[in-house]
């Protein structure tokens, strides 16, 4: 099944380390970071379930859920996450999905089979409290992610959802956005009173106050 930003992100009940969630309601209410791996004991996936880990206060700051996977059982997983607790210096408290018959996988288009036949690639759903698929990423098995790039993209989304606005390229908070080329100029000096920079008709910006 192919996946689209906007999609309602499936639903599925399954065992995790914390036990059987079913997805909906576990995730209602919050943003989820949903992220595969390639399978248990792997290095570059426990350098990724430890800096995910670590980043436990910016998620919960984000009022975002970590949902791990990876298609081994959740003994395998639990033995896995001593090692990680262990080498990357954190407690892992965020659930990892057991999906040992690739079914969450299968739903979300998380196995390229040239890639690999049987193991997930390193596939990223950002999903809001909507359940709604706001942002797709896939990584290949040898790269590691980029955990800026993920806090830095909910940021966006968050701050584009609540002001109205859009994030130009490298965007972080606090730099300038844009107003959205929808939005009028007489719509705009309502919206935006601080007023803004136009540096082209179709490229306006302006500052925001940072939540
Ligand atoms: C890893 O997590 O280190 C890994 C997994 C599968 C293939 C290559 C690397």
């Amino acid at each position: 099944m192919t996946l689209r930003i906007g999609d309602t992100a499936p639903d599925f009940t399954i065992d995790t380390t914390e036990g059987p969630i079913k997805f909906h309601d576990w995730a209602k209410g919050s943003w989820v970071f949903f992220f595969s791996h390639p399978a248990d004991y792997t290095p570059v996936c426990t350098t990724e379930m430890g800096r995910t880990s670590q980043l436990a206060p910016e998620f919960e700051k984000r009022n975002v859920k970590p949902l791990g996977l990876s298609t081994d059982s959740v003994d395998a997983h639990k033995g896995w996450i001593n090692d990680i607790n262990e080498t990357q210096n954190t407690v892992l408290e965020f659930p990892i999905v057991a999906d040992k018959e690739l079914e969450v996988a299968q739903k979300y288009d998380m196995i390229h089979p040239n890639e690999s036949a049987t193991a997930t690639v390193r596939s990223v759903f950002i999903i809001d409290p909507n359940q709604k698929i706001r942002l797709i990423m896939t990584y290949p098995m040898t790269v590691g992610r980029n955990f800026n790039e993920i806090l830095r993209v909910i940021d966006a989304l968050q701050t584009t959802d609540r002001e109205e606005v859009a994030c130009p390229a490298d965007w972080t908070p606090g730099d300038s956005v844009i107003i959205r080329p929808n939005v009028s100029d007489e719509d705009a000096k309502e919206k935006f009173p601080q007023g803004w920079k136009t540096v082209k008709p179709y490229l306006r910006l302006t500052d925001i106050k940072e939540r």
